[in-house]
């Protein structure tokens, strides 16, 4: 397991790309050059990240758009099949394939998940997600557990899946959800090791399942989205629960980079890009399934939060500035304790590689690196 958590090298920070299989990424955006995430673009954005030495990719499972303009996220990949397509046309990176608990059954889920790591030979990882919004089970007519009970489901789910990749002969699951008879699947993971397990959930229940099963937590807190300093003290706390449960974790966050050779250049693109050409109509479709709407709040505070939402929610924290200033925020990351971070671009394919020219090296110059690897021939 180290050599996979570790995702096969020995950069401090791991930096990956996030949201690529969903179109518009995570700017609910109306410029036009915002991300398509069709498949010819999220191939070339794999390669071109692999070469780079860009770590991993980590998709989202999203099942229905939240219209607007733009209808954001109106065209998504399926993440595993996404996943196992970019495994086989990359050599370095990990990318991870993202789980609903609740819809996929785990045989079925651990079975494609062991054909990707195959495919992928070892560089796959999982997030595994126990849902969250309301349309989307609707659409799948799977109602949704009571808040807490869907870790205790994702548990056994969660334990169901990894005997299926280690448990030598037949077993059986005789749970309080999960009831499964002389249980079968082979083959195992590839190389005698299984894939990294993540979760982002973010109530206290999500957490402490994330602590307790996975191998890596993702946080996109209020602290992180607004402050990189609340990253040091969020970490910390983590890790000291954790530490509680006995298991030491990586914590991962999340991120928007507009990386420009000017400050200026950056905030205006970013200002551009993500406040003046907000799609509003998406915006507010995502704050009012999480009940956050006009008749809730004061017109101040609604709009307020609308602000925060397009700025900061969707994407996390803006890294916003010169390859200088994003190199150094971003390696007050690592020097914060964290392991890692996924960030997003408006367009992916525009931006990935002035990123890589300019702030990779830095981050190896920080020490939080290590140097930019060689192309592959
Ligand atoms: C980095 C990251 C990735 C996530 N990916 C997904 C996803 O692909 N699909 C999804 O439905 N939820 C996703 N979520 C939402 C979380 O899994 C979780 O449901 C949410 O943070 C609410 O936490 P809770 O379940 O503890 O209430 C993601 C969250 C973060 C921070």
């Amino acid at each position: 397991m180290p050599a996979r958590t570790a995702m096969y090298n020995a950069n401090a920070l791991k930096i990956g790309l996030f949201g690529a299989n969903c179109s518009s990424g995570r700017s609910a955006t109306k410029v036009p050059e915002r991300w398509s995430g069709s498949w010819p673009d999220c191939l070339r954005l794999a390669r071109m990240a692999d070469d780079a030495g860009i770590d991993f990719m980590l998709p989202i499972a999203r099942w229905k758009g939240y219209g607007g303009d733009t209808d954001f996220h109106g065209a998504t990949l399926e993440t595993i099949t996404w996943a196992a397509g970019l495994l086989a046309a990359t050599s370095r990176m990990t990318v991870f394939g993202t789980v609903h608990a609740p819809l996929f059954h785990p045989l079925i889920a651990a079975k494609a998940l062991v054909t990707a790591d195959h495919i992928g030979e070892g560089r796959l990882g999982v997030n595994l997600v126990v849902g969250w919004n309301e349309g989307e089970f609707e659409m799948f007519g799977v109602a949704q557990r009571e808040h807490d009970t869907r870790y205790d489901f994702a548990k056994e789910w969660l334990d169901a899946v990894k005997r299926a990749w280690s448990e030598a002969g037949d077993f059986d699951v005789a749970g309080r959800f999960l009831k499964l008879d002389k249980v079968r699947a082979f083959p195992k993971p590839f190389g005698g090791t299984r894939p990294i397990i993540m979760n982002a959930g973010s109530s206290p229940v999500g957490q402490d399942f994330a602590l307790r099963n996975c191998d890596a937590f993702f946080t996109a807190t209020a602290g992180s989205r607004t402050s990189l300093e609340a990253n040091a003290r969020r970490v910390e706390e983590i890790k000291g629960r954790a530490g509680a449960f006995g298991r030491d974790i990586e914590i991962y966050t999340v991120g928007q980079v507009v990386c420009r050779a000017s400050q200026q250049e950056a905030e205006d693109y970013y200002r551009h890009a993500i406040i003046d050409n907000a799609d509003w109509g998406a915006v507010e479709c995502m704050m009012a399934l999480r009940n956050i709407t006009p008749a809730n709040f004061s017109p101040d505070e609604y709009a307020a939060k609308r602000q925060y939402f397009a700025g900061n929610a969707i994407g996390g924290y803006p890294f916003v500035g010169t390859p200088d200033k994003v190199a150094q925020e971003l390696a007050g990351l690592s020097n914060a304790g964290l392991r890692g971070i996924a960030v997003s671009f408006v367009d992916y394919l525009g931006e990935l590689p002035y990123f890589c020219a300019e702030v990779l090296p830095r981050l190896a110059d920080l020490g939080v690196r290590q140097t930019r690897q060689e192309p592959r021939g």
